[in-house]
C-alpha cells in the first residue's frame, strides 16, 4: 500500500510525504478531490460547479485555513458535516455532498481523514463562491426534512458474510460512495437505496448525460473488474466519462487487497431486475443500416466481430457500457469520443468522436446494431 501511496505523488506533489498517509488514503478512496478541486484550483480550495434544476451550487473550500476553509473545524464539527450533511454553523449541505455515504465511515477511517485534512492539506485562502439558487431555497429549510426522509444509519454487514465480502460492502457503500453515480434516484433527488438491503441499490442511472450501468449482476471476472479499478481497463473492456475520472483520481490508489474486496463484493450482488429482452425485431430493418456504419467507421479498431485488440481497444462483446439498461452512455461516447484514463499501469488511448461525421439516424442505427450483435442483445434505442 505504501507504495501506492508514493505513485499518488504524480497527481499532488506533497501527497507522498503526508504525515497522515492512513487518512490520504481514505481520503482518496472516498474521493473528496474531484468535487473540491477545480481544474486549476489549489487542492481541496473549492470551487467547482454542480448544476442543479435550480441553478448552480458550488462545493466549499475545505483546505484548513481559518478563514475561508474548514481551519475551524473541531473533529465533532467534522464529523457532523461528514455524517449528517450539516456544516459548523448548522446550515445543511445540499446533497450533492455524499453525506448519506459518508455516514457509514468508520470512526478509526474518519478520525484518520480529519487528521489528514487538517494537517497535510495545504491552506489555501480561496473564497467561497455562493449559490445560484433561488432565496426560497437557499434558505435550505427543504434540507432538513430531505435529511429526516431519506438518510439512514450504517447497516451492519450480515455476521455469515466473509471479511473481504465485508470491507467490499464498507467501501462501496461507504467512502467510494459508488451508489451517488449508480443507484437511481427518487422524485426528492435521493438515492434511492444505500446499501444492499434494497434492490435498487447500484441498479444504474443516468448522471450528467452518462449511464452508470448496474453493478448488479455483472458480467465480469473478478480480475477484470479489478483491473477496470486499478488501471482503467482491462484486457477487453475499458472505462470512460465520469467513470474514467473516479478512477483517475480515486480508485487506482486502491490496495491489491482493497480492489479485491470490491470486486468480490460488487460479484456477490444479485441481478435487480432480469435483463430485457432483446427488441431488435422491431428495427430488423435498421440492422442493416447500422452494420454499414458500425463496418465503416468502427471496425478498423474494435474489429468485425466487435472483439477490439487485447489491452488497447475495449471489446464490445458482452461490455457493460454496451449491454446497459439505457443506451445514453453508448450514444455520448460515439456523439463526444472517449480517452481511457492515464493510470499508473495504462497509456491513454483515444476513441474519435462522431459528432458532425454521423447523422443522428446514422448513431441510432450503429447503436442498435452494437447492441444486437455479437449475442449482446441489449434493447432497442428507442
Ligand atoms: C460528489 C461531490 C463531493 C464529494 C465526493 C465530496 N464533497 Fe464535500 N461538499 C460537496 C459540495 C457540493 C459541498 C457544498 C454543499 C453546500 O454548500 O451546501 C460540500 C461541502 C463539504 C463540507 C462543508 C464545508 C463548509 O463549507 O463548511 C465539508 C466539511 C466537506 N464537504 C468535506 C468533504 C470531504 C472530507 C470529502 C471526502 C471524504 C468530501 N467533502 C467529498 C461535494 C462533495
Ligand atoms: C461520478 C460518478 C461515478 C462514481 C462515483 C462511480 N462511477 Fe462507476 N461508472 C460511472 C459511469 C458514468 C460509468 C459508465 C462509463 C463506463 O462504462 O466506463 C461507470 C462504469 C462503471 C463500471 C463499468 C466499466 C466498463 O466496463 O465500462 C464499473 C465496474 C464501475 N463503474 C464501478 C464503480 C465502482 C466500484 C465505484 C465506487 C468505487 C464507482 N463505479 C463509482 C460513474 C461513476
Ligand atoms: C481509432 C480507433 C477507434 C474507432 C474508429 C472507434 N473506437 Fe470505440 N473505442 C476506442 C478506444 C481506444 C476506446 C477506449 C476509450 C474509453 O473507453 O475510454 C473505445 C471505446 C468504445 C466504447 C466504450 C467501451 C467501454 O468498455 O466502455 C464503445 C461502446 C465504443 N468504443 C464504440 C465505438 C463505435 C460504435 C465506433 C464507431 C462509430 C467506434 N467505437 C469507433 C477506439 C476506437
Amino acid at each position: 500500500m505504501r507504495n501506492l501511496l508514493i505513485a499518488a505523488g504524480i497527481f499532488w506533489s506533497a501527497a507522498s510525504l503526508a504525515a497522515h498517509p492512513e487518512g490520504e488514503y481514505v481520503a482518496r478512496v472516498a474521493d473528496c478531490m474531484a468535487c473540491h478541486t477545480t481544474a486549476n484550483g489549489a487542492p481541496m480550495a473549492g470551487g467547482k460547479a454542480f448544476p442543479t434544476p435550480l441553478g448552480d451550487i458550488y462545493s466549499t473550500n475545505i483546505t484548513p485555513d481559518k478563514t475561508h476553509g474548514i481551519g475551524r473545524y473541531s473533529y465533532a464539527d467534522f464529523e457532523k458535516a461528514l455524517r449528517q450533511g450539516i456544516a459548523k454553523d448548522g446550515h445543511p449541505l445540499y446533497p450533492a455532498m455524499p453525506y448519506p455515504s459518508y455516514a457509514k465511515l468508520s470512526d478509526a477511517d474518519l478520525r484518520a481523514l480529519y487528521d489528514y485534512m487538517m494537517q497535510d492539506v495545504p491552506p489555501s485562502a480561496t473564497a467561497n463562491k455562493e449559490s445560484e439558487i433561488p432565496w426560497l431555497l437557499s434558505a435550505r429549510w427543504p434540507l432538513h426534512l430531505w435529511n429526516a426522509f431519506f438518510t439512514d444509519s450504517p447497516q451492519p454487514a450480515p455476521a455469515n458474510a466473509s471479511d473481504a465480502l465485508k470491507r467490499g460492502a464498507y467501501l462501496v457503500a461507504g467512502p467510494g460512495h459508488c451508489g451517488a453515480c449508480h443507484t437511481p434516484r427518487g422524485f426528492a433527488m435521493q438515492e434511492k437505496a444505500y446499501d444492499d438491503s434494497d434492490a435498487a441499490f447500484l441498479s444504474g442511472a443516468m448522471i450528467d448525460g452518462w449511464y452508470a450501468p448496474s453493478l448488479r449482476g455483472l458480467n465480469l471476472s473478478a480480475e477484470e473488474l479489478k483491473s477496470l479499478l486499478l488501471i482503467g481497463r482491462s484486457k477487453h473492456a475499458a472505462v470512460s466519462g465520469s467513470m474514467s475520472e473516479v478512477v483517475t483520481q480515486s480508485t487506482q490508489y486502491l490496495s491489491e487487497t482493497d480492489a479485491d474486496a470490491i470486486a468480490q463484493y460488487l460479484l456477490s450482488l444479485k441481478g435487480a431486475t432480469p435483463p430485457r429482452q432483446a427488441q431488435s425485431s422491431q428495427r430488423a430493418s435498421s440492422s442493416d443500416a447500422g452494420k454499414t456504419v458500425y463496418l465503416r467507421y468502427c471496425s478498423t479498431c474494435h474489429g468485425e466481430q466487435g472483439k477490439g485488440t487485447d489491452d488497447n481497444v475495449p471489446s464490445l462483446v458482452n461490455n457493460p457500457m454496451v449491454q446497459a439498461d439505457d443506451p445514453g452512455s453508448l450514444v455520448r461516447i460515439i456523439v463526444d469520443g472517449a480517452e481511457t484514463p492515464t493510470t499508473r499501469g495504462n497509456v491513454s488511448f483515444k476513441m474519435p468522436a462522431y459528432r458532425g461525421t454521423l447523422s443522428d439516424q446514422q448513431i441510432r442505427d450503429v447503436t442498435d446494431y452494437v447492441r444486437g450483435a455479437w449475442g449482446n442483445g441489449a434493447g432497442a434505442a428507442q
